[in-house]
């Protein structure tokens, strides 16, 4: 009774607070579950990038890269994930720090890589070592020279103060356990005037985890409130994942 309690406060707080969709409940974390972007879901539960992992504390691993390339970046992916215009939606941002965290194999750095231009930096980081020496090795062959891939840990990005003028994180935020948490120190990374643009799976689209494990836009919200960021939701045509930017309060230094 508690927890749904909670809930629904968490849900109307986020609706008060931030410009909110119209529909859907919080999701809490809870069970296994697999995560392929590819739609199909395999062991556990995939979210199209998928295989099996734990919510609430619990990580899912991914710990060779090999074993993921191809479902995170199989050939049809950039039909419905259209990275050019997420990228747009990011702003201009040659010349910016660009993090992109949990970016997996990598699959949007060649796009960052062109977007921030050669005096920008894209930060790849993630939980995984192998997905850390991939994207390094990647950005080598593909002379991606500013691109540089890092290590973060899973309760802390380990980000410098005021280092990034974009975070991107694209379906990685239900693998987070303490949410909330992890939103203050992505807060305190961002530059005055910097975003973070989190995209996550619509409730009803067809890949991603099971409907049960996704997080709805309201609870992405709460949690990034949470951390003392304000939000809204970004209207991109993406045909299966939503946008969320938050932002420092105007007026902190
Ligand atoms: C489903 S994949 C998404 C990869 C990439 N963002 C993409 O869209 O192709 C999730 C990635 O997030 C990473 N991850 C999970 N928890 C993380 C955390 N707390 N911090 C950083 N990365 C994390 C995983 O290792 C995995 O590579």
């Amino acid at each position: 009774m508690a927890s749904i309690i909670a809930r629904v406060g968490r849900s109307l707080c986020a609706l008060l607070v931030c410009v909110a969709p119209s529909a859907g409940r919080a999701d809490g974390p809870s069970a296994a579950h697999t995560d392929g972007h590819n739609g199909g879901h395999a062991g556990g539960h995939a979210d199209g990038h998928g295989n099996g992992h734990h919510h609430g504390g619990m990580p899912h691993r991914f710990e060779r890269a090999a074993d993921w390339v191809n479902k995170f970046e199989g050939p049809e992916r950039d039909a419905w994930q259209k990275p050019q215009t997420l990228i747009a939606a990011l702003g201009d941002v040659r010349g910016k720090t660009v993090v992109d965290l949990g970016a997996g194999t990598g699959y949007f750095l060649p796009h960052l890589s062109r977007a921030v231009g050669p005096s920008g930096q894209v930060l790849a980081l993630d939980v995984e070592a192998d997905m850390v020496r991939h994207m390094q090795a990647r950005a080598e062959r593909e002379g991606l020279k500013n691109v540089r891939a890092q290590k973060s840990e899973g309760d802390d990005p380990k980000l410098a103060a005021g280092s990034a003028d974009r975070v991107l994180i694209v379906d990685v935020w239900h693998h987070i356990p303490a949410r909330g948490e992890f939103a203050k120190k992505l807060a305190a990374a961002l530059r005055k005037d910097g975003a973070i643009y989190l995209v996550d799976f619509k409730l009803d689209s067809e890949r991603g985890p099971p409907k049960k494990h996704k997080l709805t836009p309201e609870s992405v919200m709460a949690d990034l409130k949470a951390g003392g960021l304000v939000c809204e939701l970004l209207k991109v045509d993406l045909p299966d994942q939503y946008v969320v930017v938050a932002r420092r309060p105007a007026g902190t230094p």
